[in-house]
């Protein structure tokens, strides 16, 4: 009998999985990719554990649904509130044979080989900072790094409503950056940890002192996927080779497909569905 092939489901919050998704699609250009921005529910990142919990639940469901067996979050709020109880409690019982990775363990496996001073600074939302799971990842994966956090919450309003270039949006990206760096003076390395950030990437490198580096996750995400293909034959012969990618959003998708574009740099059709 042929398997059963799909795409890899993708899926944030809203559009910032799609920085993410742009270096899935360099990595693995063969490969089908299927996205889902919940951008009317983003964004996600004040949301009670118990909320993002649920309406991530219910948006890997919609991608098994779809066909896909592997599903990543390409969120660090969804993967810090949802992740665990979805890999742990949910799959066994829905889709043992499917699975869900995200983006905190890939950043945290490749830390310690980024840093000199091992002092590396953390920007996130609330809810990824509060869920202290960068922290708990390192202790496993890098224990030799210290990390420094900072809840930026402003940041993602920012971006989604386009107001990171305005002269107000850089002053409160820079306070926040220099709060940070204030706090320690050793820094050498900023981890974007939520996948919005990389679109203020070029003017978080302007306004750094030189000698720290910005790394945003898109690159080790996509670089470690490779790596789990390999080790997981089994997952990889499910995944779809026909070089396609199509976009779901519960928002509006001509809204969508607005936003998406400039993320993306090329035009994007989506389409819309209910979660
Ligand atoms: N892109 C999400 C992340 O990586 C956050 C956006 C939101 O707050 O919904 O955490």
């Amino acid at each position: 009998m042929e398997k059963q092939q799909g795409p890899i489901g993708v899926f944030d919050s809203g559009y910032g999985g799609l920085t993410v998704l742009s270096e899935l699609q360099k990595a693995l250009p063969q490969h089908d990719f299927l996205y889902l921005g919940d951008n009317a529910r983003s964004p996600y990142g004040n949301r009670s554990f118990d909320v993002v919990y649920e309406y991530t639940l219910e948006a890997v469901k919609e991608l098994f649904s779809r066909g896909c067996s592997l599903v990543i979050l390409a969120c660090n709020t969804a993967s810090a509130k949802a992740l665990r109880s979805i890999q742990q409690t949910d799959l066994p019982k829905i889709a043992p044979e499917k699975r869900v990775l995200g983006v905190i363990r890939p950043s945290a496996e490749v830390i310690s080989e980024l840093t000199q001073t091992k002092e590396v600074g953390i920007v996130a939302t609330q809810g990824t900072i509060q869920s202290n799971s960068y922290k708990i990842e390192l202790e496993k994966y890098a224990p030799t790094v210290h990390i420094t956090q900072k809840a930026c919450p402003i940041w993602v309003p920012l971006i989604e409503n386009n107001l990171h270039n305005s002269i107000p949006g850089k002053m409160l990206i820079k306070n926040d950056m220099d709060e940070l760096i204030a706090t320690n003076p050793k820094i050498d390395t900023i981890i974007l940890a939520c996948t919005h950030y990389p679109i203020v990437k070029s003017y978080l490198e302007e306004i750094v002192p030189a000698n720290i580096q910005i790394i945003a996750q898109g690159s080790i995400v996509a670089e470690k996927l490779i790596s789990y293909l390999e080790r997981h034959p089994e997952i990889a012969e499910k995944c779809s080779k026909n070089s396609l990618t199509n976009y779901l959003t519960t928002e509006n998708n001509l809204v969508f497909d607005e936003k998406a574009s400039i993320f993306m740099q090329k035009p994007i059709a989506s389409s819309h569905i209910k979660l």
